[in-house]
Order: C-alpha cells, then sequence, then structure tokens
C-alpha cells in the first residue's frame, strides 16, 4: 500500500512508519518537525506545515495514497488546559484540510484513552461515555465525530485508536521516545535512574489503589505500529469504521514502575512525593477485546521488564535523544 503518515517524525510514527516500511508498504511521512525529530525517519520525507491549508493542497494534489495515518498532534495535557484555542486549532483543523483533499481514502486517527474522562468502570469498553476533562482530549474526540460524519456522508472510512500509554522503544534502541518537555513516566524515570534528570516526581501517593499510586495501561509503541497496520487494512478491505483501544488490559502502578525501572536498569529512581494532579484518574485501563475481536490484535509486550528494557536501552544510548 501506499501510505501517508502525518507527523512521522515523532515518537510514535516513526515507530509506526517503519513497521509498515518492513512490512513492504511504501511510505511517505508529513511533518512540521515541531516536536518531531528528523533523525527520527529516514525515508521519503516532506517538511509540512499541516495548519497552512494553500500547502497541505498542494502537497496532496501531487499524491496518491491508499491510505493515511494521521499521528501529528499537540498532545501535552496541561499545556491544552492552558491554551485551549491552540489544542483545538493544531488538533482539529489539520484533519480538515486532509479530509478535503483526501476523498475516499481511509483515514486512522491517533485518538486516545483521554477521550473517556473519569472511569465508571474498572476497565474501560469503547462504549464507556465520552467526557473529556481537558481540551486535548475534547480535541481527539471532536476529531472522531468529524470522521464519523465525513464516514456517515459516504466520503471516506476511519479508524480511531484510542491509545492507552504509549512506552517503550525500538528493540535495537535505534529509535525510542525523546519529547521536549518530556511528561511521561516511564523515560523521566529512566533518565532520573540513569542520572540523566533530576528526581522524578510521584504525583499522590494516596489513592485509592493497592500500594497508593495511580494506575495505568502501558502499551508498546510496537504493538501500536501493529495496530496501526492492522486497521489500515480492516478499512482498505473495505471493513467497517469505528474506535478501538489499544492497550494491555493490564493496569501497572506508578511504584510498579518504578520498582522495574530499578531492575532493569541496577540503581532505584530517585522520586519526590508529590501532590495529586487534578483530574488525574486513579486507573486507566483498557478493555481490549474489541481490537482483538475486530482488527485481530492484540498487545505482544505483555512483560514490563521487558518493555521497559527497550526504554533502557534507548536512553542510555541516546542520553540526549536525537542529535539534531
Ligand atoms: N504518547 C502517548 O502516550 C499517546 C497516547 C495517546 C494518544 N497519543 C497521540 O498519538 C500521536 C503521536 O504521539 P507522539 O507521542 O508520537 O507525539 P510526538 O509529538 O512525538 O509526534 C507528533 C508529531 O507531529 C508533528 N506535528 C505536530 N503538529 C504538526 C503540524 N501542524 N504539521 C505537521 N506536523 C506536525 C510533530 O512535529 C511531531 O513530530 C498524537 O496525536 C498524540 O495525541 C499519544
Amino acid at each position: 500500500m501506499k501510505i501517508l503518515v502525518t507527523g512521522g517524525c515523532g515518537y510514535i510514527g516513526s515507530v509506526t512508519a517503519r513497521f509498515l516500511r518492513n512490512n513492504g508498504h511504501e511510505v511517505t511521512v508529513v511533518d512540521n518537525l515541531s516536536e518531531g525529530h528528523r533523525g527520527a525517519w529516514d525515508g521519503e520525507f516532506h517538511e509540512l506545515e499541516l495548519l497552512d491549508r494553500e500547502a497541505v493542497h498542494h502537497f496532496l494534489d501531487g499524491h496518491q495514497f491508499e491510505g493515511v495515518i494521521h499521528f501529528a498532534a499537540r498532545a501535552y495535557v496541561g499545556e491544552s488546559v492552558e491554551q485551549p484555542l491552540r489544542y483545538w486549532h493544531a488538533n482539529v483543523v489539520p484533519v480538515i484540510f486532509l479530509c478535503e483533499q483526501l476523498e475516499g481514502v481511509p483515514f486512522v486517527f491517533s485518538s486516545t484513552c483521554a477521550t473517556y474522562g473519569v472511569p465508571m468502570t474498572e476497565t474501560l469498553s469503547e462504549d464507556h461515555p465520552k467526557n473529556p476533562v481537558n481540551p486535548y482530549g475534547n480535541t481527539k474526540l471532536a476529531v472522531e465525530r468529524l470522521l464519523r460524519d465525513r464516514d456517515l456522508a459516504g466520503h471516506g472510512s476511519y479508524a480511531a485508536l484510542r491509545y492507552f500509554n504509549a512506552s517503550g522503544a525500538e528493540p535495537d534502541a535505534s529509535h525510542g521516545e525523546a519529547h521536549h518537555p518530556e511528561t511521561h513516566l516511564i523515560p523521566l524515570a529512566v533518565q532520573a535512574a540513569l542520572g540523566q534528570h533530576g528526581p522524578l516526581t510521584v504525583f499522590g501517593t494516596d489513592w485509592d489503589t493497592p500500594d497508593g499510586t495511580c494506575i495505568r495501561d502501558y502499551v508498546h509503541v510496537l504493538d501500536l505500529a501493529s495496530a496501526h497496520l492492522a486497521a489500515l487494512k480492516r478499512l482498505v478491505g473495505g471493513g467497517a469504521s469505528g474506535a478501538w483501544n489499544i492497550g494491555t488490559g493490564v493496569g501497572v502502578s506508578v511504584r510498579e514502575i518504578l520498582d522495574s525501572v530499578g531492575r532493569t536498569t541496577g540503581s532505584d529512581v530517585p522520586f519526590i512525593e508529590g501532590e495529586r494532579r487534578d483530574g488525574d484518574p486513579s486507573m486507566l485501563v483498557a478493555n481490549p477485546a474489541l481490537a482483538k475481536a475486530e482488527l485481530s490484535w492484540e498487545a505482544e509486550w505483555t512483560q514490563l521488564d521487558t518493555l521497559i528494557e527497550t526504554a533502557v536501552q534507548w536512553h542510555r544510548a541516546h542520553p540526549q535523544g536525537y542529535s539534531e
């Protein structure tokens, strides 16, 4: 397949782009490099600002794609609370510009478990009520609805993949997570253990969970990559549109992550006990049954230490991330 990957110089996009290429697909990456890294992707690349309608249309006029996988977005929850307009602009407008020129082309979209808001059940199924608690989640849910409307009008199918916590790196340590600023637990814990970063702050140790820390569902970035190919194949094969949780179904606490990082690095993770953060649910865990049934997808990286080991190797090999 000839596939357009937006945001393909970012963390999940670059790993997915390589996964697609390794599976025999022709991949074109576009990215404005605002957060991404040129060194993260060595295939066909076009520097493109997706907020520039004319540039997007001009680019798409000259190319034909059988599918698009749209990763490009701003993804800092705290920043979205402070700058909601920026998030509505950055996360919704590019989808409109792309869809204007991609009539009938299947669209795979990076959605998020943040579309659910505060969980009312122990694990989250796709039919759980959607009440995002921050602008980031609102923008992602808005795009899901935009894509559903496009589909209903007969202008192209879509798959909204609601990722839980993306984690880990390529097993050969060649590519991994390099956000600036980094806000995700595993890279911060690994960097703290390796002495590349100061102590980690644990946001709340008095939650209603077995060890008092928050529980999340950590899904390896290569498992995310395979979910995108499975979703795109379904759409290209004429399968119905929909939204699918992409998670392991297993909840892991912050303390369990710190213990695992300690074991895999051989060093304790220095940390500070901080206050709870507003809007943080105590637990966010996927029910991934629908993705298994409809996409024939399930997470393979289910051993926590093995998953964390990939992140440790990446940070050891690239203490400064990508060198641009
Ligand atoms: N990382 C996670 O745990 C997680 C969880 C749920 C959903 N997501 C979603 O997955 C996607 C990828 O996440 P990531 O962690 O790889 O993020 P990332 O920031 O590493 O990658 C996003 C890429 O998009 C590019 N980009 C942003 N705005 C652009 C624009 N206007 N024009 C062109 N390029 C633009 C950035 O330069 C960057 O390379 C995002 O949509 C994010 O919301 C991530």
